[in-house]
């Protein structure tokens, strides 16, 4: 397999490595109080769940979302009150469904330890996950922010809809491009979307503003998932499993493209290795290295970056100030970042 790595080439200033420190200087404080307030929505009364609650914290995720939620709100006008509950309420769902997530794709690595289902098993992990969500939506409820309520709710709904329809797909072998787009705008760039626009709406009433804002979310989800989606196809450890989506079937963009350029028997010799139950590591790389050789990773790269300069361009539209070019940053982060 190959390193997708040297595929990422950017624009002239964007071509620094940023860290996620840096993206959050404007928030750091807010972060921090943030971080206070999430502990405490996640805390159960039953035994067994708070044990796992205790081990689910531990496990470092990027907080992506709540920083986003974070930047959107400064960017928009200023950080109140509600925007911790947004920034609470996005990272419970995210949690919620990364847990439902490695049950549906039988995954046993997460942030780089155990996933609930590999240490608790699958009854737990449903659980589990339908209790964080139900969490997220009691927090909403009871400071009746119901905006707030709407857009996320939306945004859970697609996301099923998307894993849905990905499932589908796996199992008719049958997905072209356009359905891959729709598979991940729904299962991915609906939340970082939800995530910006309830950030915004908690800022401002301006709806032209708040739907800038949804926009900006929506290409850099898109972005997000292909970036997602290339790892798969690398060799770097990124704390969850590699191969794991053609080991699932899951043809991403990179597949769908270099079969759409190869000859009809190489075609049918690579769909009868995704078809197969229980791959081995040569299936694998024997896939990797078509996808690479028929310009698959070049390809999804170079959609990625369209998407990434799109959400840079809906950026530019809005006044500039600290956290909206932490934002920008952020774009730069998602189409860089190593995990
Ligand atoms: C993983 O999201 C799920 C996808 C949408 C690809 P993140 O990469 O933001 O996960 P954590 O929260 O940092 O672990
Ligand atoms: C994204 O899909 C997960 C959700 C939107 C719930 P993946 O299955 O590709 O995510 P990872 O790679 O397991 O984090
Ligand atoms: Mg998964
Ligand atoms: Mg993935």
């Amino acid at each position: 397999m190959t390193s997708i790595e040297p595929m990422v080439s950017l624009e002239k200033n964007d071509r620094r490595k940023i860290s996620l420190d840096s993206i959050q200087q404007p928030i750091d404080a807010e972060l921090a109080h943030f971080k206070g307030y999430f502990r405490g929505a996640m805390r159960s009364h039953v035994f067994l769940m708070d044990q796992v609650i205790q081990y689910l914290l531990r496990q470092k995720g990027k907080q992506m979302r709540p920083i986003l939620v974070l930047l959107s709100a400064k960017a928009a006008g200023g950080i109140v009150e509600s925007t911790y509950r947004g920034a609470a309420l996005v990272e419970l769902l995210h949690t919620a469904t990364l847990v439902h997530d490695d049950v549906v794709d039988d995954a046993d690595r997460r942030r780089g330890m155990f996933s609930i289902n590999a240490l608790w098993k699958n009854k737990i992990a449903v659980l589990l996950g339908d209790f964080l969500l139900s969490r997220g939506l009691l927090l909403a409820l009871d400071n009746k922010d119901y905006q707030l309520l709407h857009i996320v709710s939306d945004a859970v709904k697609r996301m099923s809809e998307g894993e849905l329809l990905q499932i589908e797909k796996a199992r008719k072998l049958d997905i072209d491009e356009a359905t891959y787009f729709q598979i991940i705008s729904d299962k991915t760039a609906s939340l970082l979307s939800a995530c910006t626009s309830c950030g915004a709406s908690s800022a401002t009433s301006d709806q032209a503003t708040i739907l800038l804002f949804r926009e900006f979310g929506q290409a850099m989800g898109m972005a997000f998932q292909i970036r997602d989606d290339l790892f798969d196809f690398g060799v770097k450890d990124i704390g969850k499993p590699l191969g794991i989506d053609l080991q699932e079937k899951k043809m991403t963009l990179p597949l769908i493209h270099a079969l759409g350029k190869a000859s009809k028997a190489e075609k049918k010799r690579i769909i009868a290795i995704v078809r197969k139950k229980g791959k081995s590591k040569t299936d694998i790389r024997d896939v990797g290295m078509f996808v690479e050789s028929n310009g698959g990773i070049a390809y999804a790269t170079e959609k990625m970056m369209e998407f990434a300069s799109e959400a840079h361009q809906i950026l530019n539209r809005l006044p500039e100030n600290d956290a909206r070019n932490s934002l920008a940053d952020l774009v730069t982060f998602t189409v860089t970042r190593s995990k």
